[in-house]
């Protein structure tokens, strides 16, 4: 989907790329592809390569003061930010996924899909000149202390983190109410039949039918995990608790 076709009310996700034909990828399988299918969110992506420049549609250029590699032109990202802001309504922030930019997580998600859309700008080479940033009030967000090839991945890691929240995209039986990070917890280990496996069984509380119990053991087991996997986060529920 390119460019126009908005239906009023739908949660939007534009997205500025040199690689249009990467959307929307993993997003159009599954759950979040399901509900594209069923209009519950809308994708439009807009390719970088249209506002290029000259012959040969150049989107980027060498840094000033010199260095490695090449920094993407303002004057091409800005006409791109330009088009895709004019289609923007209420509540809809604008996005650069960057290594460098703020982490992503759960809250993040949460406030994304309480917005009425998003506009994505995922970078190639070195970066985007930071004018075209300042001007247009671009929030850095990055998804982890790792340097993606380009911004498109983690547009999607984004994208998925926050349709899934988004008003009838789960049905019941997927909540999100006990999922790792809803609660500031991991989630607790699951099992399913057969009921030994390798030798190995499924614990007996989980058999046992006691839901208080159950729920008791679920707790400790997040909670453990969550102290020897992400002492970060535990500290911080500890924090909150004080
Ligand atoms: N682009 C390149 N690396 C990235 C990262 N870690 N997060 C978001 N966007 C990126």
């Amino acid at each position: 989907m390119d460019g126009g076709e908005e239906l009023a009310g739908v949660w939007q996700a534009r997205v500025i790329t040199l690689f249009p034909e990467a959307f929307p990828g993993v997003l159009g399988l599954s759950l979040t592809g399901k509900a594209l299918q069923e209009g519950r969110w809308q994708l439009h992506t807009h390719n970088l390569r249209d506002h290029g420049i000259g012959k040969h549609r150049n989107v980027d250029d060498t840094p000033a003061g010199g260095g490695a590699g090449m920094v993407m032109r303002a004057d091409v990202v800005g006409p791109a930010l330009e088009a895709a802001q004019s289609f923007a309504r209420g509540r809809w922030p604008v996005i650069y996924l960057s290594p460098r930019g703020r982490p992503f997580d759960q809250a993040m998600a949460r406030d994304l899909a309480k917005c009425d859309g998003v506009t994505l700008l995922c970078g190639r080479f070195e970066g985007v000149d930071q004018r075209v940033l300042d001007h247009f009030n671009v929030t850095e967000v990055s998804i982890g202390d790792y340097v993606l090839t380009g911004g498109e991945i983690a547009a999607q890691t984004l994208l998925d983190a926050t349709i899934r929240l988004l008003p009838g995209v789960l049905g019941n039986a997927e909540s999100t109410v006990d999922e790792s990070h809803s609660s500031g917890l991991l989630e607790h280990p699951q099992f399913t039949r057969p009921v030994e496996w390798e030798g190995r069984m499924i614990p007996d509380v989980l058999m046992s039918g006691h839901h208080g119990e159950i729920q008791k053991w679920r707790q400790g087991q997040s909670e453990s995990l969550t102290r020897a996997r992400r002492p970060d986060l535990w500290e911080l529920r500890s924090k909150a608790q004080d």
